[in-house]
């Protein structure tokens, strides 16, 4: 199994494979768990070559303590990785190879994308999401880099960042996978007490009732029923909630039979930040 710890290293053992291998990528910020798995698992049985970066990038924090309390794993994540195969390349830089001047972030035209939600709640977040995956892609070069739908808004604003800088690659969108009680598994659940992984299956259970009123019932309506739902739970706290036009973000307006909508929560449980999403049609 290899472990590179600096561009230079990484890069010259790309060079020496064969042109026709393809690359894949997987971009993480490690404590890895099946979610990022299958990302893994994906890339290695589409690709000749798979490279996985573990890397906490600080300029995509907007909370320093959110920062200094992300769990980090690297040997677990390591004997997680070669589990699915001992050939997968791990990119573990230190800041210092991904920030050699300072640490900061580039600033982005998103054309509003980064706007909503995440974006409105976590200041310059996604300007730091895009700087590392924008410094990732450039170095490593993958043929296709693959993400998840957990975070579906990070996704369409990587889409977005390909466009921009026309970069060559493929951006495959996977889908979330779930605890067996429907909470979306994310390395922020390691937080919750045993007793609150268990109730948050909430969170997943409104989404889904999101969903069977969105046949019938106004975006409106179901946005305040989801409000009221959750001040009925004083474990949560609600931080929005949105249905929106699943490409552009903005916000529902008219069902047109030919676009896709979906459903946006973001709730503090523990003083956990917990995010989910679902497609509503
Ligand atoms: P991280 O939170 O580690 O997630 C890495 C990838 O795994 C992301 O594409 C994320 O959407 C996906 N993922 C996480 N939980 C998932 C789940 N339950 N089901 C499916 N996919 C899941 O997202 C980041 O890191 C960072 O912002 C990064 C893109 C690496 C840039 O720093």
């Amino acid at each position: 199994m290899q472990v590179f710890r600096t561009k230079k290293e990484l890069t010259n053992v790309l060079s020496e494979k064969p042109e026709q291998h393809s690359i894949g990528l997987v971009p993480t910020m490690g404590a890895l768990h099946k979610g990022h798995l299958t990302l893994i698992q994906r890339a290695f049985e589409e690709n000749k070559v798979v490279v996985v970066s573990i890397f906490v990038n600080p300029t995509q924090f907007d909370n320093k303590d959110d920062l200094k309390k992300y769990p980090k794993a690297l040997e677990k994540d390591i004997g997680l990785i070669k589990t699915i195969s001992k050939e997968i390349l791990v990119f573990a830089p230190p800041v210092s190879e991904m920030y050699s001047d300072e640490i900061s972030a580039k600033s982005y035209d998103f054309d509003g994308l980064d706007q909503v939600m995440e974006g409105a709640f976590r200041q310059g977040h996604f300007d730091g999401v895009g700087t590392i995956v924008e410094a990732l892609l450039t170095v490593i070069a993958p043929d296709i880099a693959y993400f998840g739908e957990k975070d579906f808004q990070q996704l369409q604003i990587i889409k977005k960042l390909v466009e921009i800088r026309n970069l060559a690659v493929k951006i495959i969108g996977c889908p979330i996978v779930r605890e067996p009680n429907g909470l979306a598994l994310s390395s922020r659940n390691e937080r919750l007490s045993e007793t609150m992984r268990h109730s948050a299956s909430l969170i997943y259970q409104t989404l889904l009732s999101a969903k069977e009123k969105f046949g019938t019932k106004s975006a409106d309506s179901i946005i305040e029923w989801v409000e009221n739902r959750f001040k009925q739970h004083p474990d949560f706290q609600l931080e929005y909630i949105e249905i929106t036009d699943a490409e552009t973000l903005r916000p529902f307006q008219k069902k047109h039979k030919n676009k896709k909508y979906r459903a946006f929560i973001a709730v503090y449980a523990e003083e956990v930040r917990l995010i989910d999403n679902i497609a509503l049609n």
